[in-house]
């Protein structure tokens, strides 16, 4: 048996493109991911985000819920184009108000707000001009970021400014899986630069505001170990690393980009006083977790020499491994070699085939994992990292991207046709966990 230390925040996250639906309403503008969602080919099933859980309907049974469960704090997104639908520009009232109304339903129900400014819907308008590969996108985010503050301030207590650039460059410039579906490394590097940019212009355009509220920036962490111990492998993990971990690290942390970065062209696209923008003090670290990569030297690979084993072991439905010791490692490395900062777990959860059964979902694998990465931030607790709080990846089933709606990660089941929410067994263990703020081994 196992305790959560008094203030450790219990969470769950959400975005809003994968649970709001209503794309239409209220004059929403449309972003990049109802344009390549809608572009034939680009996900599975041809899916959308245009429904999606209706949670812009029913946002108030949902807060319901989180708060049946107990949860202490949610972690949203605000949409961008709802806020400003052409990025730019004028503001869309009534897009804010949504937000209002869904931060005074959590205040009301004792749960703790926790704002995602960017999570990977780019109103249309924008990219229409480049997209993030254009430098005036990082501004075009401060000031939306802004009018955020200036409405929320601290009704929201944690601010997050960009969730995962590495996704939006890499998944959405260099493999074209997410939108806005480019293949094309120097666009890559440039999006990559200009979303820290505009975390960094975001952060400042905060600090002017004296607000009580905080704000931190939340990546995505992969553990990375080499495949063995010979030198060949140790280099082709190190450079995997930097790809995957210290791109995103090192300039927000240290105010530079490892030299391997450098060498593709960031210099191209850097200009004097970017990189102290982009180190503007945080006042804490979000880091999702999914996977940990085995890697071995590959010849044939142009980029990075280099190769992704297959995981061994325990796979989610997603195919990724079941890793939980990778979570200790990429905290305690956070802590050991960028910051002291507290650190929350804003994402972290599995998708595995969840059946509907007398209106139960018996889903032991889920509950399994989520109860050893627990364990796992205990463990880095214990082992000195100032870890402040878990957010389960997700409340609810949701739209997982390119991958539609079959990769189910929420705690609570939802059934597409009627809408209706299900609690799963994870969901009442969750509940069990945050009311005894005690790990029990269960079965
Ligand atoms: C993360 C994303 C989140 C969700 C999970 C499964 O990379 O931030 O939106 O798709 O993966």
């Amino acid at each position: 048996m196992s305790e959560f230390p008094p203030h450790f925040v219990f969470g769950v996250a959400t975005s809003a493109y994968q649970i709001e639906g209503a794309v239409e309403e209220d004059g929403r503008g449309p972003s990049i991911w109802d344009v390549f969602s809608h572009t034939p080919g680009k996900t599975a099933r041809a899916q959308t985000g245009d429904v999606a859980c209706d949670h812009y309907h029913r946002y108030v049974g949902d807060v319901q819920l989180m708060k049946d469960l107990g949860v202490q704090s949610y972690r949203f997104s605000i949409s961008w184009p709802r806020v400003r639908p052409e990025g730019v520009g004028r503001v869309n009232e009534a897009g804010l108000d949504f937000y209002d109304r869904l931060i005074e339903a959590l205040l009301e129900a004792g749960i703790e707000p926790m704002a995602t400014l960017y999570h990977w819907d780019l109103p249309q308008a924008l990219q229409n001009r480049g997209g993030w590969t254009n430098r005036d996108t990082a501004k075009a985010f401060a000031e939306y970021a802004d009018v955020v503050f200036a409405r929320f301030g601290g009704r929201v207590s944690r601010y997050i400014t960009v969730n995962e650039p590495w996704c939006s460059a890499v998944l959405g410039h260099a493999f074209g899986i997410h939108a806005p579906g480019l293949q094309d490394f120097g666009a890559t590097v440039a999006a990559a630069h200009h979303l820290l940019l505009g975390h960094g212009m975001a952060v400042e355009a905060f600090r002017g505001r004296n607000m009580t509220a905080e704000i931190g920036i939340t990546n995505i962490l992969t553990d990375v170990l080499p495949a063995s111990a010979r030198a060949e492998d140790t280099e082709a993990a190190a450079r995997m690393d930097v790809f995957l971990n210290r791109w995103f690290l090192d300039p927000v942390f240290q105010a530079s980009y490892p030299e391997e970065i450098g060498a593709l062209g960031v210099d191209s696209v850097v200009q004097p006083g970017d990189l102290e923008r982009i180190s503007t003090p945080l006042d804490f670290v979000g880091v999702n977790y999914y996977q940990r990569q085995y890697v071995a030297a590959n010849q044939e690979d142009p980029l990075l020499r280099a190769a992704l084993l297959p995981p061994s072991g325990e796979r989610t439905a997603s195919g990724w491994g079941v890793e939980p010791d990778g979570l200790v490692r990429v905290l305690q490395r956070v802590t050991s070699g960028y910051t002291k900062l507290p650190i929350y777990v804003t994402e972290s959860g599995a998708a595995f085939a969840d059946v509907l059964e007398g209106g139960a979902i018996y889903d032991d694998k889920r509950t399994a994992y989520l109860e050893r990465h627990l364990q796992a931030v205990l463990a880095a607790s214990v082992a000195g990292v100032d870890v402040r709080g878990y957010y389960v990846w997700s409340l609810l089933d949701n739209f997982e991207w390119a991958e539609g709606y079959d990769k189910r990660f929420g705690l609570v089941y939802v059934d597409y046709e009627t809408q209706a929410r299900t609690l799963k067994e994870s969901a009442l263990w969750y509940q069990r966990v945050i009311g005894t703020r005690t790990l029990h081994r269960e079965g």
